[in-house]
This record gives structure tokens, sequence and C-alpha cells, in this order.
């Protein structure tokens, strides 16, 4: 937990994998079933968030030919607008919330930095974790879930249900690739706070898996006394009906 994560006592819940994993179906049904159970809720994502990171989210996913122009964006471009809109984000949106005591479910954070701009487009990782806690004030997940699934089912996943598709869908296949096993060496290097979800099962299962990891972890924190958000009603599994 970065310096500034000390003094809080909230809990920073992040949601992370390729395109299509299921991230954001996944990050508002864990909402629902914590708001259920009494907690207080904010749910955001990256990058955006607030007014000022939401357009450079226009820039940053817009496609080539549309905007802006059909000038190409440099890697190096693209992970200053994405610190720039987290700079924001955490400061005017996660921070405050995490003072106030709320659980922060935040759709991307610093690791799909890590991966997609460092294992993805070949960033320097060290000089990458160096900036991004410029953004971040070192402000570090308590929780990060990654959903696992093949690229080619995240891409045709969005393309079946026609999502907007965006800059990124336009990449090749061996980027995407590039990024899945970032994000593998990523939770391979910090266990204790990546847990791997399968996202292939039907969503109502993949939420299974999400609340028994969010269970032991909301019980770890209370037996710890690491956070003041605690309710006294347990989470209820999840099941289908
Ligand atoms: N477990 C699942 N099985 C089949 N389809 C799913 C599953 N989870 C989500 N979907 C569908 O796949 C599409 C992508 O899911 P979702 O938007 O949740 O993924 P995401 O990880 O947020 O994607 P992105 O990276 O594009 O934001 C949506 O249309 C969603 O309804
Ligand atoms: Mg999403």
């Amino acid at each position: 937990m970065g310096a500034r994560g000390k003094s809080r006592s909230g809990i920073l819940i992040t949601f992370e994998g390729v395109e299509g994993s299921g991230k954001t179906t996944q990050l508002r049904r864990l909402a629902t079933l914590l708001r259920q159970d009494g907690y207080r809720v904010v749910e955001t994502r990256e990058p955006g968030g607030t007014p000022v990171a939401e357009r450079i989210r226009e820039v940053l996913l817009s496609t080539p030919g549309k905007h802006p122009a059909t000038e190409s964006m440099t890697a190096a471009c693209e992970v200053h607008l994405i610190l720039a809109a987290r700079s924001q984000h955490v400061t005017h949106v996660i921070e405050p919330a995490l003072q106030a005591g709320s659980i922060v479910l935040c759709d991307r954070f610093s690791d799909s930095t890590f991966a997609y701009q460092g294992y993805g487009r070949g960033l320097d990782l060290a000089a990458l974790q160096e900036m991004n806690r410029l953004a971040t004030g070192g402000l570090e997940p308590d929780l990060t879930l990654l959903f696992e699934i093949p690229v080619a089912t995240g891409l045709a996943r969005r393309r079946k249900f026609a999502l907007e598709q965006n800059r990124l869908d336009h990449e090749a296949h061996e980027f995407h690739e590039k990024v899945r096993k970032g994000f593998l060496a990523l939770a391979a290097r910090a266990p204790q706070r990546i847990k791997k979800i399968d996202g292939l099962p039907h969503p109502e299962t993949v939420t299974v898996g999400v609340t028994s990891v969010i269970q032991a972890f909301l019980t770890k924190a209370r037996t710890k006394r690491l956070t003041t958000v605690m309710h006294t009603q347990r989470m209820r599994p999840h099941r289908r009906s």
C-alpha cells in the first residue's frame, strides 16, 4: 500500500484483463451484491472517471481516421495521456471515496498500464512504475481481480455484442497476446494482491468466483482490522437460481 493509501479507511478493488474478458459485467454485478449487503460502493473506470479524464479517454480510444485525423499515436503519448487521466481520477474521485470509507471498484487501473504499455508496447517497466507513482501518489489497489480468457474469445465477444469498436480493437492479435501474458506475469509477481478468475464460463458462474475471492478478502481484512468499511452482515454467496 502506498504512502497516500495508509491513512484511509476504504478499499480499492481493481478489475483487469484483456478486451472483452468481462470486467465491466462483473464489476456491475459485484457492486449490486455489495450494496445489497450494506456496503457503500463507488463504481468507476479508467481511463476516465472525471470530466477531464473522460475527455482524455475520448482521445485515447478514438479510432484512427476519426479523431485525431489519421495521425498514429506514439506509445509515449499514449502512456502520458493515461497517466494524466489517472492523476485526475485518483485525486478527485478515488482518494476522496477511500477517505470516506467506500469500497471503490475500478474498471482497469495501474496493471493495465504495465500490461498494455509495458508488456504490449515494450516501454520500460521500471520507468512506467516510476511514472505511475507520480500519477497515483503511491496509491495501489488492495485487491485486483484478473479475468482470464483467450484473446480471441474476448475480441469475438466484443464483436458479437456489437460493442463500439475502439482504437485497441484494431491492434494485431499478437499485441493482445503480449498484453494477456503481461497480466499473467504481473499476477505471478504479486499473487497476494492479484487473484486470477476464470472468465470463460457463464457470467453468473464467473460471479461465484468473484464473490468467493471478495469474501475471503473481506474476512481477512476484518480479522486484521485493516479497514473500517467492515459491515456486520456477511456477504451472501451468490448462486445461480
Ligand atoms: N462470461 C461471459 N460469457 C459470455 N459473454 C460475456 C461474459 N461476460 C461478459 N460477456 C459479454 O461480453 C461482452 C464484453 O464483456 P465486458 O464488457 O464485461 O468485458 P470488458 O472486459 O469490460 O471489455 P472491455 O475490455 O472491452 O471493456 C459484453 O457484451 C458482455 O455482455
Ligand atoms: Mg469494459
